[in-house]
């Protein structure tokens, strides 16, 4: 197949780690015979200096024009100090979700048998464990208006709202996605205290006669925090509001083992964007250090969801798990012996074009 692929770099590591995602994604088409183009746009501080807009119409119009983006990191330290600074990197990445109609965000959390003493959570806890959080990505508390400041400064304000129709786009993916696993579903909210998530629950209710055969449940999200660290394997699909997601998926990539190893995919009516759900790591950009396994892992996802190359997908993946287990791997996993950035990408489009890999049925 033929494919045009955005290129979103951004700041910090997300050249670096997308770099690999680049190699890799070479790799598959000599192996299996496609072609993928790239076409590198600005996002984020690296648009702001260049033509002082974070998500500059340019690269909006590629966007369109791609089949799917690549999406590296956005954020800067120049902009987290300065709390007056009046257009902010993330501003990029988050009016880009919106104006692409990105708003259902799928970050799954796996572990890697590889790689299981990486975590800080105890083996028997942690082995096996394997479900998808579904983040709403366009609503609530990120983009709730009115958001800003009182006229004397005193005093600073964010709102949170979602209409049942938000709500319902993402709980219909979340309820299909369980009924394709293990029919097994978890809304998160704070019921207890929010207007919004009383709404969320009440849509879900009303939803779940169409899906008999899902489980649905509900948790609130300070008690969901504790259960992704006492008991992870109870949970198949997840499904919750824009803010609680962000939070609660950096908590379950300590399951993992490491943050830097978790992919995205950012999905809307028609177009995907994929990304590592890390961020851009400002301290570790230049040095060849950082994991490039998140961006990878997103690029494998782009393969399946957008371009439904299943086997390709599961080459790309038989890649990533040779690396772990011939300890080819960054330091955050590999702290005695870790191999740079790019020997990472090296070793898996290595294995890509040249191993006896063979998909199964
Ligand atoms: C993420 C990031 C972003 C978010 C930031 C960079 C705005 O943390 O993709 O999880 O909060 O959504
Ligand atoms: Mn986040």
């Amino acid at each position: 197949m033929n494919a045009n692929i955005a290129v979103l770099e951004g700041d910090g590591i997300g050249p670096e780690v997308t770099a690999q995602s680049i190699k890799v994604l070479q790799a598959i088409g000599k192996r299996f015979g496609h072609q993928f183009m790239f076409v590198n746009g600005l996002v984020g501080a690296a648009a702001i200096r260049q033509v002082s807009d974070p998500f500059p119409e340019a690269t909006e119009t590629l966007c369109r024009r791609s089949d799917a983006i690549l999406f590296g990191a956005v954020g800067d330290p120049e902009f987290d100090s300065n709390p007056k600074a009046k257009i902010r990197p993330e501003q990029g990445l988050l009016r880009m979700r919106q104006v692409l109609g990105l708003y259902n965000n799928i970050r799954p959390i796996m572990t890697f048998s590889e790689i299981l003493e990486a975590s800080p959570l105890k083996r028997e806890r942690i082995e096996g464990v394997d479900f998808i959080v579904v983040r709403e990505l366009t609503g609530g508390i990120y983009f709730g208006k009115p958001q800003g400041r009182s006229e004397n400064g005193e005093l600073a304000f964010d709102s949170c709202a979602y209409s049942k129709y938000e709500i319902a786009r993402s709980l219909i993916y979340a309820f299909t996605l369980a009924q394709k696993r293990q029919k097994r579903l978890t809304v998160v909210d704070k019921a207890n205290v929010l207007a919004t998530s009383r709404l969320w629950r009440e849509v879900a209710h009303d939803m779940s006669k169409n899906y008999a055969e899902v489980e649905l449940s509900f948790l609130f999200v300070d008690n969901a925090a504790m259960q992704l660290i006492l008991n992870p394997k109870q949970f198949d699909v997840i499904v919750t509001e824009n803010m609680f997601g962000d939070i609660l998926t950096d908590e379950a990539s300590v399951i993992t083992g490491s943050l830097g190893i978790l992919p995205s995919a950012s999905i809307g009516d028609s177009l995907a964007l994929y990304e590592p759900i890390h961020g851009s790591y400002p301290q570790a950009s230049g040095k060849n250090i950082a994991n490039p396994l998140g961006s990878i892992l997103s690029a494998e996802m782009m393969l399946s969801y957008s371009f439904n190359l299943m086997k390709e997908a599961a080459c790309v993946r038989a890649g990533v798990q040779a690396s772990l287990k011939a300890g080819k791997t960054t330091a955050d996993i590999n702290a005695s012996k870790p191999v740079g950035t790019s020997e990472v990408g090296d070793f898996i489009s290595n294995y890509i074009l040249n191993s006896l890999f063979t998909p199964g049925p």
